[in-house]
């Protein structure tokens, strides 16, 4: 036998193995100063390339006041209780009308946290007849939800419409003999590379095969469509999504999601989405605040033209430089690049340290290994000099990595780490 906590410090998981030479730069880096392009990082003033405040609302003055006027007037407990119980009221309810509306369905609901409610929403739509299929690159409240779940799931190649119906096939062959139905579900935009799923393809198949789509929306949401009612909207297949699941964390820059639907479905829902029903509901000042995000989403187009601005300016100034941004269709920019990890760190060390540029960066065993992931979230906040300074630092630090600087260099930063 084995004491779990033994194991627990032998083996301290696929990040956690990272902690000593990463925690404080890498891992739980700790940026400071008010929300926006520019930020403090370690003392200095940063390019801010890796929040989703998509809209630039995070620090909008607008924003700010009715966060703060709402904290005043109920405090951060009201209401009480789960939704059910004690915690429901007519502000709880506005916002998930005016939700429904804006991504045109029936009925929506609150969830308190987007991972959370979507591993409860799948949970709470299957039964163990039901068959599941899902986009392998998935995220993981997708992956942790289809955990839950005690009947047949299959997964098929990212984005591949052919092998998703492959695996429809299997999964009609198999819900046949259970009796069961089948529940497809993907990202309205897959976070990391940025392409959108291909939901006009996978709607299509509605026509031969029976299924209902889920769709996680938690990019697209505020950043696509004409509306910004997210990539249901911008491929023009919205009615055709049977769940429609946005968050609150990333346009909205709040916390909390929702999930929107035929009315049926979600009144169901409200019965059964365990993460809801054994939890406390959202506390006032996020619904208030929700609700002046939503109404300045709907409002104010100029926020989503000057993040499309910055997004076609930065994706195509790293394209006309040469480098390689992969197959993004969205907001998401991905820059990629060939080297080790330590290369990859010496490299974000020295973009942060030296040209003010913070990034996010990704490595193995997230993508394969050898490639370099850095992911950049263009705001509506950046300006064209973020640009120009960012696509700048970027040439020179692809010259170094080609170079063999970083690989000189990675002894060095591990030791500067305290290693
Ligand atoms: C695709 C996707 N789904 C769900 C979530 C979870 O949302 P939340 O941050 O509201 O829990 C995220 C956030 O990282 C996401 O990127």
């Amino acid at each position: 036998m084995k004491d779990v906590f033994a194991r627990i410090i032998e083996n301290k998981g696929p990040l956690g193995k990272w902690a000593s030479q990463a925690e404080g730069y890498f891992i739980f880096p700790k940026l400071e100063g008010e929300l926006g392009n520019r930020m403090k990082f370690n003392g200095k003033e940063v390019i801010v390339w890796s929040i989703n405040d998509y809209l630039g609302l995070g620090n909008h003055p607008e924003i700010r006041k009715v966060d703060a006027d709402a904290a005043k007037e109920y405090g951060m407990a009201y209401p009480m209780g789960a939704r059910m119980m004690s915690g429901h009221t007519d502000l709880h309810e506005q916002l998930e009308q005016e939700l429904a509306e804006f991504v045109d369905k029936e009925s929506a609901y609150l969830l308190n946290f987007g991972y959370q409610g979507m591993v409860s929403t799948i949970d709470a739509l299957v039964n163990k007849n039901d068959v599941i299929v899902y986009d392998v690159d998935a995220h993981a409240c997708i992956i942790d939800g289809v955990r839950l779940h005690m009947g047949k799931r299959f997964t098929y190649k990212h984005n591949d419409v052919e092998s998703l119906e492959k695996n429809l096939e299997r999964a009609t062959k198999m819900a046949d003999l259970t009796g069961g139905g089948i529940l497809v579900i993907t990202e309205g935009v897959f976070g990391m590379r940025g392409e959108q799923g291909k939901l006009k393809e996978i709607v299509a198949l509605k026509k031969k095969y029976d299924f209902r789509l889920f769709v996680d929306d938690a990019h697209g949401f505020g950043t696509l469509g004409k509306t910004g009612a997210g990539a249901g909207e911008e491929q023009g297949v919205q009615d055709q999504i049977d769940i429609y699941f946005g968050t609150f964390a990333k346009s909205m820059a709040s916390i909390g999601a929702f999930i929107a639907g035929d009315k049926d479905i979600i009144q169901y829902l409200k019965y059964n989405l365990r993460s809801q029903m054994f939890a406390k509901s959202l506390p006032m000042p996020i619904v208030a605040g929700a609700l002046k995000r939503l109404d300045m989403l709907r409002s104010m187009p100029e926020l989503k033209n000057k993040l499309w601005e910055n997004v076609n300016a930065l994706q195509n100034g790293l394209k006309s430089r040469g480098f390689d941004i992969g197959t993004t269709q969205t907001c998401v920019t991905p820059v990629y690049l060939q080297g080790s990890i330590p290369e990859a760190m010496a490299l974000v060390k020295d973009l942060r340290e030296n040209y003010g540029v913070f990034c996010s960066i990704v490595v193995y065993p997230v993508i394969p290994k050898g490639l370099i992931l850095l992911r950049m979230i263009p705001t509506s906040r950046h300006t064209m000099q973020d640009i120009e300074e960012t696509l700048e630092a970027f040439s020179i630090i692809r010259d170094r990595l080609e170079n063999g600087t970083y690989k000189r260099l990675s002894a060095a930063v591990t030791e500067a780490m305290g290693e």
